[in-house]
Parts: C-alpha cells; structure tokens; sequence
C-alpha cells in the first residue's frame, strides 16, 4: 500500500509531480493561452462584483492561503485577508456580499473552517472551498469547489495536498486575472506555460533527496531552529517550520527575515541552525543582509536558493541547496520540497513515528 515506501509521507511527496499534473489536468487550454474551470458556478458578472477576498483555513491549509493571498492581489488586484479559521468567526469580520470567502481544506471536514464557511454565508457571502476530498461537508456547502487532485493523503503531515492546494490558487488566480483583465493573454500562457514545467522540476529536487537528508541528520539533534524569508518566501517558511514541529519534534520558528532583528535575533547562538529562504529575486539582497545578522552570532545557516546564483549565496551560507528556477511566484510550489524531505529525514532520525506523531489526528473535527 505504501508503494514501495518506507512510509506514507514519503510516498505523498514523491506523488506531488503527479499530484500536479493532476489538478492541472482539463484546466488549461489546449492551446496553453487560457484557464478553463468549468467546475465553478459564479459568473463573470459575480466575479466583477467581488471587492474582497477572505481566505480562511487551518495549519498548512492556512500556509497555501498565506500563499493564496500574493497570488490573487498580485494577478487580480483585489485585495485579500488571511484569518485561521478558529480566529475567523469570533473577531467579528466585515463580511459582506461583495465578498469571496475561500476555504481551503484537504480533508474538507475541519470544524473550525467548516464553521467559518456558515458564518461567511450567514453574512450573504459567496463561499469557494479548495478541497481534496469530493463530497466532503465543505465540498457539499460551499457555492463552489475547486477539487485538488493530490489523491488520498493518509499521512498526518501534508505534503502533497498542499502543493495541490498552491496550484488550485494558481488556477483560480489566473481565472479571476482572465476574466478581470488584470492581466494579458500573453501573461497568462507565459504563467502556464512556467507551471506545467513545475513537475518535472520537482523530479529534479526529488532526485537530490539524498543531500537533504544529510542536512536533516546534521539538524536533527538540535533543540531549535529558525526558518526565515521574505514575501511568499515567508509563507513557505511557516509551513517548513510546522512540518519540522509535528514530526520530528524539534522547536523551530519561522520568522519574516527583517523581523528577525525586533527579537528573535536574541536566540541566534553559536550553532544555531537557520533555514533562509532566498528565491525572491527582488529581495535577495535584503535577505542576504538578515542571514549576514545571524551569521555574525554564529549561526549555521543553510541558503534555498534559486539555481544560477550559487557563486553569491555561497558567500553568506554555510549550506546550500538551490531549486530549478522558474516564475517568482511559483516557487512555492518548488521550495517547500527540500523542507518537506528535511522534516521527514529529520523525524527518521530521531526515530519518530513519521506517518502518525504523537499528539495529532489527520483530521481536526472539533473546534
Ligand atoms: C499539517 C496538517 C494540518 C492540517 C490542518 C487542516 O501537516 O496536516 O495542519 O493542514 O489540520 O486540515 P484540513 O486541510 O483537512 O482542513
């Protein structure tokens, strides 16, 4: 059943080419140049009337929303609140009828966000669910469903539904881009052109598997470590730093790189690992400078990075690993691999149960 794996989480990231493909699969246009979801039930006219979006969601769910997030203001322009959905409900949120809640869960079952999604109706909002399970309670009382294609996910730790999930945003980014006209034709198939390439670059990331684990034997018995980056680089360290938490057990935080220094910068020690996350190019420079503070109090500090730019990270890290360059806002969908394999090397290291840790349930359904 676990395909030759050791464990499930293994199986599930090495799915998430095939995941993509999946969820990617009838979407697009056969000429490239468009995104084609006949799934949704809103009209261009409805669509027009959006003024906001509210993404609603729990754990790594939440991580793809924080993803989610950049994506549509920065393809649709409008603009976009993230809220876990435990907090959603009770700091009473302006919800109105012009708004888009979009709900994200695997399984589709999570208390908290299932009850956010009848608060956002309650309120004559229109909700979306990105869900991976058809049929599921949020799937049946959304208005409408974009169904990941990740396939089942039975370990605890989300990998592969969570890449799904960054691809639905993708999609339906573009969709609402398209049909707004936020943004060119030209930009569009240039955008998808750039995801269906992201499969096979995600093979070559898989197919470095073994360096990871090295890096994750050499961190697995450290008491804590720091994840960092900026923009959508942030995002992805949140849901580094969380796979690490809930399977391995070591403490870590992930911090926006330029906060680091109102604080946290206190607990950078000699030895202390620190994962920074350097894809943006933008604000590269800017996140060499943080890796360069904790660098000065003597942290070991392993450098994700976009492949072509090894001569100017190798400066300021003392590891590196650099990921298939593609669109700024598509690495996502590529960085979150290596911390995906270092979560689960780590956690096999210290000889933890890696598809069942201590304390979690795959599925949340009490608030
Ligand atoms: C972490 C993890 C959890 C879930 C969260 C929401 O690896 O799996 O953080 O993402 O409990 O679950 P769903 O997506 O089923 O609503």
């Amino acid at each position: 059943e676990k395909g030759g794996y050791d464990h499930f989480m293994l199986k599930e990231i090495y799915e998430q080419p095939k995941a993509y493909r999946d969820t990617m699969r009838g979407r697009v246009s056969e000429d490239g140049k468009s995104v084609t979801l006949s799934e949704l039930s809103m009209t261009p006219e409805q669509i027009r009337a959006f003024r906001r979006v509210h993404i609603v969601a729990c754990g790594t769910a939440m991580h793809a929303g924080m993803v989610g997030k950049t994506i549509i203001e920065q393809l649709a322009r409008l603009p976009v609140e993230t809220d876990v959905a435990s907090e959603y409900r009770y700091r009473s949120p302006i919800i109105t009828p012009d708004t888009l809640v979009i709900v994200v869960s695997q399984s589709g079952e999570t208390a908290d966000t299932l009850a956010a999604l009848r608060e956002a109706k309650r309120c004559g909002a229109r909700v979306l669910a990105i869900t991976n399970v058809v049929g599921s309670s949020v799937a049946r009382e959304a208005d409408d469903t974009i169904v990941t294609l990740a396939g089942p996910e039975i370990a605890v730790a989300s990998t592969k539904a969570y890449t799904s999930q960054l691809i639905a945003f993708y999609l339906f980014g573009l969709y609402l881009a398209q049909t707004l006209g936020t943004r060119d034709e030209a930009f569009v198939a240039n955008m998808l052109a750039a995801m269906q390439a992201l499969p096979e670059q995600v093979e070559r990331i898989l197919a470095q598997a073994e360096t990871i684990k090295e890096i994750a034997d050499a961190i697995a018995h450290n008491r804590s470590l720091f994840f960092i980056g900026r923009g959508v680089d942030y995002a992805v360290a949140l849901e580094g730093s969380l796979k690490l938490k809930e399977i391995s057990y070591i403490h870590s935080e992930a911090y926006a790189a330029g906060e680091l220094k109102h604080g946290t910068l206190a607990l950078i020690e000699e030895g202390v690992p620190v994962i920074a996350l350097l894809t943006q190019e933008e604000l590269f420079e800017k996140t060499i400078s943080n890796i360069k503070e904790t660098k000065a109090r003597g942290a070991n500090v392993l450098g994700i990075y976009n492949e072509g730019q090894e001569a100017e990270v190798a400066k300021s890290v003392d590891s590196q690993f650099a990921i298939p360059r593609t669109l700024p806002l598509l690495t996502p969908a590529l960085s979150v691999v290596p911390l995906q394999l270092l979560s689960y090397y780590a956690s096999l290291a210290l000889g933890h149960d890696v598809d069942k840790p201590r304390n979690l349930a795959k599925s949340v359904t009490v608030e």
